[in-house]
């Protein structure tokens, strides 16, 4: 294969070298092209630029395929652990018996969090979202573990901070969602396993047993994984970029909350459920709204259809809808949700302007209906994606780390006015 391609600008002949990756996609390396032409290249939404290159995630977006580390979406949702899936990211391999009983132990050890957050918690009005709450007590743990500041972190302190957050995020989600209820906080039962732990926190009252549920633990697993990550995607470039200024692995997760937070990304599964009710409240006319979303004075839009990088169908999607099904039907449940959004979908499959621009559900059209079904609120659906997400950004900040990659900073055309006089206040 030819390693350049040939730039012509101004006359002159610039060879860009080509990148190619373990999968065969070539990218061109520009690294070079300001400093030997002056020129900048502008991708607004980084729609068709590669921030970095990855061990992690492959994702083929006109096939359907996802892949961490090599093993498939599909095995690893049916196969693995939540956990499993963790180290996998993490340390680029599947755990053994050994390691992953030595990985979740850890873990464990840092469930509980220190009394002091409760105060902090207490600070925040009883509506606060649980992501504004989530993101700050992540952040927060910069000022409780100040050595995770130190920009020269050796690998054991670097290890010491990832299973730390692992076992905290649980503990911080579940208080959060107490808060908004306005319920005690249940604290870290280590006896269960991350999952189950979480599910006790979440939904334990003091004055009840809470029975572990294997269809609820099994079905958090799953959804979990199909979270785990994404390669760079809008928050986990966002844990990229802050972590490139050397910023701690909280700060870095914490910000990542933040982008994952709006309704474009991960805020995406809250807004289908309400769009879903509102629907339902509507008469369930459907199409009135597939109307909407293709009117284009009209901001309104599908939610959990369509995605960046997906053009064909999204796999994570395909398996939610199946355990959905499944959930629905063990747990014995019977939501008109579920069918309505069966409808949505295949009404908007056949229609001419999805296909034209290969609009499918993505990850969130199926992903709030097993949430509500398990019992958590809306609110708490983005929380649940940020909690799935969590390795996936871990694991890319300590690639970003480790390969030591230089400060994220893009550059910019400027289109503003040109220089000009200062005017005085009293002659504006
Ligand atoms: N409903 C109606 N029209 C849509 C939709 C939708 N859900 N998504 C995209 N379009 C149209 C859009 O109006 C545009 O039309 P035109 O070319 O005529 O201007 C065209 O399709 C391309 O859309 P885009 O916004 O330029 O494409 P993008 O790659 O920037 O957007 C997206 C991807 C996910 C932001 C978008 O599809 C969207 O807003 N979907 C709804 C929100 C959603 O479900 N987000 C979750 C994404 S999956 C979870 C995650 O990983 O974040």
């Amino acid at each position: 294969m030819n390693k350049f391609a040939n730039l012509e600008i101004n006359g002159k002949n610039l060879k860009i070298p080509l990148i190619e990756g373990s999968e065969n996609e070539i990218a061109l390396d520009i690294s070079k092209l300001r400093s030997e032409t002056g020129y900048i290249t502008i991708d607004k939404g980084f729609k068709n630029t590669g921030s970095t290159t990855s061990n992690i995630t492959y994702l083929d977006g006109e096939k359907g395929i996802l892949r961490h580390r090599g093993y498939s979406i599909e095995e690893l949702a049916s196969k693995s652990t939540f956990t499993e899936v963790c180290y996998l990211l993490i340390y680029g391999e599947l755990p053994s018996k050994e390691q992953l009983d030595y990985f979740e132990n850890n873990i464990r050890v840092h469930t509980l969090v220190h009394e002091d957050f409760k105060i902090i918690l207490e600070g925040y009005p009883s509506k606060a979202h649980p992501m504004g709450i989530l993101s700050s007590l992540i952040t927060s743990l910069t000022a409780f573990y100040p050595e995770s500041l130190d920009p020269s972190r050796s690998k054991s302190l670097v290890d010491l901070s990832i299973v730390r957050i692992l076992g905290k995020f649980p503990t911080f989600a579940a208080w959060s969602y107490k808060k908004r209820n306005g319920h005690p906080i249940i604290y870290p039962d280590n006896g269960l396993d991350y999952c189950s732990n979480f599910l006790k926190m979440m939904f334990k009252l003091p004055s009840e047993d809470y029975e572990i549920n294997p269809v609820i633990t099994d079905a958090l697993n799953k959804l979990l994984i199909l979270h785990a990550d994404h390669e760079q995607n809008c928050s986990t470039s966002t844990v990229r970029i802050v972590g490139s200024s050397l910023s701690s692995i909280y700060a870095s997760v914490s910000a990542g909350i933040n982008a994952l937070w709006g309704p474009l990304h991960g805020g995406a599964n809250q807004a289908v459920i309400e769009m879903l009710e509102q629907i339902s409240s509507d008469n369930n006319d459907i199409n009135k709204y597939i109307k909407k979303a293709k009117d284009k004075n009209d901001p309104f839009r599908l939610m959990g259809f369509g995605h960046r990088v997906y053009k064909n169908f999204d796999p994570r999607a395909k398996i939610i809808k199946v355990a959905a099904d499944n959930v629905m039907n063990k747990l014995g449940i019977d939501d008109p949700i579920l069918d309505l959004a069966k409808k949505l979908e295949e009404i908007a499959l056949k229609d001419q302007y999805f296909i034209d621009k290969k609009l499918y559900p993505n990850v969130d059209f199926y992903s709030g209906i097993i949430y509500r079904a398990i019992g958590f609120p809306p609110e708490m659906f983005t929380v649940m994606f940020a909690f799935g997400r969590l390795p996936g950004w871990i694991a890319q900040w300590k690639e970003m780390r480790e390969n030591k990659e230089p400060l994220g900073r893009p550059r910019q055309i400027y289109t503003g006015s040109k220089s000009r006089k200062y005017i005085d206040l009293e002659k504006r």
